[in-house]
């Protein structure tokens, strides 16, 4: 066996030696090596001794200035993945409708893969797919002319919202919103309103220059609104596309399905695509309405087709809740039977539903309302802490933790579970909390900072032979594989089960490998682990789509 070069090759002998030990009938012939100590076999029990001195040296060495982000990254278990460019599609709001916590959820679990996709190499395009398309429209537009004043509109969209709520809190979308719900309650009962809704909308699909203008103020409107939310969760977009960009296409679609002997009539008179296995029409999907419109599904596989052709993705991942399964399932079909092989590496991310969202002041209607409140709650356990007072910031630091607290709620278990919403749980300082992740992070950079005169430029790794080092060391040499398993299911829970675990040693760490008052060279050495664990608690951290805190 070679001589150890790097970690990488340390951990490959390692199961190199489990192998040949699986193997052979005579494990004492096994040789230890400079990795590996010393082998013992006890009934049926083959023990490697891995080399202490080498762990330590080897794992800490990249933690010198400016190697922190690229810890594990290079690791051959990591280099087996394949690196290419990645599309992937969350958060897509539908405008004029409520941004609920199934669009939270998108947006975060989004960002968490793009994230993820990204560290490990990929050339990614995070993109928002908007809802801006159907009868929604109609309703608004109709609305619009009789409660709204486009003049007011386009002066001062702030302005004329004030007037409507009452409240500048909610922005723009409320007013998109008021008009709409006063508008669907209109047309509940009012023919005429119902009329006026479907001429508009019908105005807006001839491309009408009225409508259209009026519907791309809405859109903008909705999009600013949202910008303002999404910069403060610390997610972004590449792009900004949306349904009514395949309006033409989809129709397009409906053809090329046509002319390829796929569009088949139902009874009813829709267009539809046979997916029984038997084709006997046991189960179809429709695409097109009996009126000549198209749908939902329609306009996903024009969107598919041409972001294939405009961003030539190796895969395309979507995130949405788990009602929409079947949806994927059929789009993915239906692309492949239209001859379009790069639809097996697509992927659905579906994840379950979240209970009992709400507020102090009741049931959450505005995604804005949450980050509110986290931020205040945060705040407000902080000022328990009295650590506030010594913050530039507290406000920012109030409104990261708490974001941190709900991407760790969120992301801790399997993320198809729904899962019940828990202000007091997820607050929580000391349990498997975002709260906690940050704490640990926050005391790991004021004990740097505290010893920021000692030089580690250097160290000696016989100084951290003890088992809480050794510990540290072995959760660390993790890491590679945790984030592999979070790139094989895409499931954050690996990674978040990581970092609290690490913290949770880190405690201990604190406790017991102090700093303060030790011989220069054991300070030195242990601030080196500290370094460690700290650079690859944020490195996770960011990841997940928190931003690491010094102080809190
Ligand atoms: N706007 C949709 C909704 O809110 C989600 C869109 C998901 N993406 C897609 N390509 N269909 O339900």
């Amino acid at each position: 066996i070679p001589a150890l070069s790097a970690v990488p090759v340390l951990k490959k002998q390692l199961s190199v030696f489990v192998i040949l030990a699986c193997h052979s009938s005579q494990s004492h012939a096994l040789k230890q090596d400079s990795v590996v100590e010393d082998i013992s076999t006890d009934r049926g029990v083959i023990s490697f001794k891995v080399n202490r001195k080498l762990l330590a040296q080897k794992l800490l060495e990249p933690f010198e200035k400016g190697q922190d982000e690229k810890f594990g990254l290079n690791s051959e278990l990591l280099n087996t993945l394949k690196r290419g460019t990645t599309l992937v599609e969350y958060s897509s709001p539908n405008i004029a409708k409520k941004f609920h916590a199934g669009h939270l959820r998108s947006t975060i679990i989004g960002n968490f893969i793009a994230n993820l996709k990204q560290t490990l190499g990929n050339n990614v395009i995070r993109m928002n797919y908007l809802g801006d398309w159907g009868m929604q429209f109609g309703l608004l537009g109709a609305g619009f002319g009789q409660f709204g004043s486009e003049e007011k509109l386009k002066q001062n969209p702030l302005q004329h919202l004030f007037e409507y709520c009452g409240s500048s809190l909610f922005l723009n979308h409320v007013l998109v919103l008021q008009v709409y719900v006063r508008m669907n309650k209109e047309a509940e009962h009012n023919e005429d309103m119902k009329q006026a809704a479907r001429d508009f909308f019908k105005q807006l699909e001839q491309h009408e220059s009225q409508a259209v203008s009026l519907w791309q103020q809405f859109r903008q409107i909705t999009v600013d609104e949202y910008q303002h939310i999404y910069k403060r969760l610390g997610v972004h977009f590449d792009i900004y596309s949306g349904e009514s960009f395949h309006q033409d296409q989809a129709q397009e679609v409906v053809q090329q399905l046509q002319s390829q002997g796929l569009l088949k009539t139902s009874e009813k008179g829709t267009g539809v695509v046979d997916l029984s296995p038997a084709g006997d029409m046991n189960s179809v999907c429709t695409v097109l309405r009996s009126d000549g419109t198209t749908l939902y599904i329609t306009r996903d596989i024009a969107a598919a087709i041409d972001r294939k052709e405009k961003y030539n993705f190796d895969e395309m991942i979507y995130v949405t809740d788990k009602s929409q399964v079947n949806h994927f399932n059929q789009l993915f079909q239906i692309l492949l039977v239209m001859g379009h092989s790069w639809a097996d590496r697509c992927q659905h991310v579906p994840f379950g539903l979240v209970q009992g969202m709400s507020t102090r002041t009741g049931e959450v209607v505005f995604l804005e309302d949450v980050l509110d409140e986290a931020r205040a709650r945060m705040l407000h356990n902080m000022s328990q802490a009295k650590t506030t007072k010594e913050m530039d910031n507290p406000e920012d630091t109030a409104e990261k933790v708490g974001i941190s607290a709900l991407l760790v709620q969120d992301f801790r278990g399997p993320l198809l579970s729904d899962y019940r919403f828990d202000w007091d749980r997820m607050l929580q300082a000391q349990g498997d909390t975002g709260v906690f992740l940050q704490y640990t992070h926050a005391r790991l950079c004021s004990l740097l900072q505290r010893n920021a005169d000692i030089d580690a430029t250097t160290f000696d790794p016989s100084l951290l032979l003890e088992q809480t080092s050794m510990t540290i060391l072995q959760h660390l040499l993790r890491y590679d594989e945790v984030l592999y398993q979070s790139a094989q299911d895409l499931q954050p829970k690996h990674l978040v089960n990581f970092l609290l675990k690490l913290c949770h040693l880190t405690a201990s760490a604190h406790r017991e490998l102090l700093v303060k008052g030790s011989p220069p060279d054991v300070a030195q050495a242990r601030l080196r682990l500290f370094r460690g664990s700290c650079s690859v608690l944020a490195n996770g951290m960011r990841i997940l789509g928190m931003c690491p805190v010094d102080k809190m």
